[in-house]
């Protein structure tokens, strides 16, 4: 997608986040200075989504070391315990933020000055949103082909939930990604967008940016799942993850899972789209992921009105686990594994 701007910038010694809670209707950075500023941007969700979460988290700790006279192992461990714990689910975040503590390590034993390792993390920022972007064309031409095999060679009406396009990993995107080069390709008559209660990133940011690609979209509520596949309008769903288990359970976007089983039902192929570092084979699956629990007001509230009576209880996770027996395919750079054959995700996430 062509934007005139990246949701994550990096000036001046500055990170510049996109404020996405703004979104569709103002399009405003909020500039970050220190450690604090990023991990609060991150558990406000002014920055959002797996890979974009990470990406911050990078800058962040550079900013960190920027300030700091003298650093040491602990006040790295420090640190990065911090960044870690601004949001629990998206193994994106820990992944990142263990490998800028591998590199301060590593600098720091070999008597490097602050002002190296804060170059070496801008430089390790700026390198790892260049992979990514290298990484999304790959799957997005995975999907593709699978599609091609699966469906066959015809205009696909396609579903998606959640957010999972340029805003959420600074490029293409993951299943988004696989959407919006389907449709480069002539082969998408239209997309169904989950709405993505309640923070709505389905219609605010989803939708935000299949107009911008002049992809034909209609935002729909989760609770159409059902309607739309039993009446042949779907051919296939595509979905991001934020913690892929050995096993293929994956933790993506509360009511991923419904979708999940829907889909099943009503044998619609339903695939997830993810990079390798946003898969966690140190967990056996998906019991083991910590589900982040939202603010009540994100259900009671909408931009400041009542939505519920006042002292409404609610319970927010805003993330569920799929069993991976509902996934018809997980889709990495490396290729397309099938989590029935045992083993398989293993074999090729380490090969
Ligand atoms: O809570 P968010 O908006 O940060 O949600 C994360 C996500 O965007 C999704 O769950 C997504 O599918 C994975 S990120 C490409």
């Amino acid at each position: 997608m062509t934007l005139s701007f990246q949701p994550i910038m990096w000036k001046n010694h500055r990170l510049y986040l996109l404020d996405q809670r703004l979104l569709p209707k103002e399009e405003i950075f909020i500039e970050v200075s220190d450690l604090k500023g990023c991990v609060q941007a991150i558990k406000d969700m002014i920055v959002r989504g797996a890979p974009c979460i990470g990406f911050s988290a990078i800058y962040g700790m550079a900013l960190w070391v920027s300030a700091q006279d003298k650093i040491s192992l602990d006040s790295c461990h420090l640190a990065c315990q911090e960044m870690i714990s601004a949001r629990p689910t998206a193994v994106n975040l820990s992944y990142e933020v263990s490998r800028c503590f591998q590199l301060m390590k590593e600098f720091i034993e070999s008597g490097k000055k602050n002002a190296e390792i804060y170059a070496a993390l801008v430089e390790f920022g700026d390198s790892q949103i260049k992979f990514s972007q290298e990484k999304n064309f790959r799957m997005a031409e995975i999907g593709f082909n699978e599609l091609l095999k699966k469906i066959g060679n015809k205009k696909w009406n396609l579903m998606t939930h959640c957010n999972t396009g340029f805003l959420a990993c600074g490029s293409i995107g993951t299943a988004l990604g696989v959407i919006s080069h389907a449709h480069s390709m002539g082969h998408v008559s239209h997309v169904y967008a989950d709405e993505t209660r309640p923070y709505l990133q389905g219609s605010r940011l989803t939708a935000f940016e299949l107009s911008k690609e002049n992809i034909p979209y209609s935002i729909v509520v989760e609770g159409a799942a059902s309607y739309l596949m039993s009446s042949g309008k779907v051919d296939a769903i595509f979905v991001g993850a934020d913690r892929i288990a050995a096993n293929g359970d994956t933790a993506n976007k509360i009511g991923t899972s419904t979708l999940a089983i829907v889909a099943k039902h009503f044998k619609v192929p339903f695939y997830v789209v993810a990079p390798i570092n946003s898969f966690d084979t140190s967990i056996t699956d998906g019991s083991q992921i910590e589900i982040e629990m939202r603010p009540m007001s994100e259900i009671t509230e909408l931009k400041g009105i009542g939505l519920a009576p006042a002292g409404a209880q609610t319970l927010n996770p805003s993330f569920d686990v799929t069993d991976h027996r509902m996934i018809t395919g997980i889709i990495c750079e490396k290729g397309l594994i099938d989590p029935s054959i045992e083993g398989q995700l293993l074999r090729i996430v380490n090969s």
